[in-house]
């Protein structure tokens, strides 16, 4: 491989959040969704040619970084959109917060389907609406969303839906018909369709493949697209997301939320977005091949072990276990005193769940492994 994803590099030093997170300093971070590998080298060029200019003042989105987007989406997903329809973010987070707002008043509702990246879960509260949640239902071979479950769950004070595709942390690719579903489920309760598609370039299945919402026939019109280089090409640190919003009455909207609060997108993550767009895409098949190796690791070294379910993923690079017959209270607190740190499952809501991070080099991976089987030898 021309790319060095075997190479390991001391992030400590870089104030990672992943990597400062424990006390402890020989703890593996599992948790946190961001790669251990270096990002592509046309990024790191275009961002160190963009550094050695010296000049880092107020910046405009480059005249070239729409038309890349348009080219983006139609050639990665099939999608065809405007340039016009981008609204430009600082993280894919403060998007979630800006539609919460938008869209649900004081006392109003959105609605969640569990268990899902936390951040869905407290951007309705933080805006003053409230959370409301259906679990997605384990069907015997995947992970569903249960309608009649939802339809119970919705009051007449629900005004949107925050979806994730594919889905963190179970891994779901969904298919076109649970996205038709769910497009007429928003339309029958008159919910905008808010669909976070951060994990969309990273599709491990190969009989698989990302369907854009936006190209769900009716969603068009309801639907709030949240996107972002970042998850794909390993820099969420550099700060660049977009909304993708066709109806030109919720873009107001989201930029009547956005005005004098949210800042602009900063010059490095443009830079670094506009590289990963155009010139990352060897890069890119290979970090797709080398995690499809390390999933199969996870999933052949801890699927047969007592205490444990392992949900394969179909995407991203985090596997969703259950750890609930496990003899232990808290699972990830008993894995830290083995050295692994695992995401805990609660703030996801679903106590008793684990979320692994296998987007590491292999050799790191493998003590980690190993260091979860030592825990779980323990207890037999
Ligand atoms: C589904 C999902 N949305 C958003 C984010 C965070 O995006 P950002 O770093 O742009 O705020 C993550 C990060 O893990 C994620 O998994």
């Amino acid at each position: 491989m021309p790319f060095e994803f075997d190479k390991i590099i001391d992030r400590k030093t870089s104030s990672s959040s992943k990597w400062t997170k424990y006390d402890q300093p020989d703890i593996i971070p599992m948790w946190v969704a961001d790669m251990d590998f270096e990002t592509a080298p046309c990024i790191k060029s275009a961002l160190l040619e963009r550094v050695n200019h010296g000049i880092y003042g107020y910046t405009q989105t480059p005249t070239e970084l729409p038309p890349t987007v348009v080219n983006y989406l139609s050639e990665e997903f099939n999608w065809t959109i405007d340039p016009d329809w981008i609204v430009w973010l600082p993280s894919l987070v403060v998007g979630l917060n800006v539609v919460s707002r938008a869209f649900a008043k004081d006392g109003e509702a959105i609605i969640s389907n569990t268990p899902i990246y936390p951040p869905f879960l407290s951007a309705p509260t933080y805006g003053n609406a409230q959370t409301v949640t259906a679990p997605l239902n384990w069907d015997g071979t995947r992970w569903v969303m249960d309608f009649k479950t939802l339809e119970a769950a919705i009051t007449p004070d629900t005004k949107a839906f925050l979806f994730c595709s594919p889905h963190n942390p179970t891994g779901r690719v969904w298919d076109i018909e649970e996205l038709n579903a769910l497009v007429s489920f928003c339309r029958k309760h008159n919910l905008i369709l808010i669909s976070d598609e951060i994990h969309a370039g990273l599709i491990l299945d190969q009989d698989k493949k990302h369907i854009a919402t936006g190209n769900i026939p009716d969603a068009a019109d309801i639907l709030v697209t949240l996107q972002s280089a970042s998850k794909t090409f390993n820099m969420p640190g550099l700060g660049c997301a977009y909304a993708v919003v066709k109806n030109p009455i919720l873009r107001k909207k989201i930029k009547k939320i956005m005005n004098g609060i949210v800042h602009h997108v900063g010059a490095l993550g443009f830079t670094a977005t506009l590289a990963a767009y155009q010139n990352g895409k060897a890069w890119h098949s290979e970090l797709i091949e080398y995690l499809r190796l390390n999933r199969e690791q996870v999933e052949k070294t801890l699927s047969p072990c007592d205490g444990l379910t392992v949900y394969h993923s179909e995407a991203t690079y985090l596997t969703w276990i259950d750890a609930r017959e496990m003899a232990v209270n808290n699972p990830s607190l008993y894995f830290e005193k083995f050295g692994v740190g695992l995401y805990d499952g609660a703030p996801f809501g679903a106590p008793g769940f684990l979320r692994l991070n296998y987007a590491c080099p292999n050799s790191i991976l493998q003590e980690a492994l190993k260091r979860i089987k030592s825990g779980l030898a323990e207890l037999t």
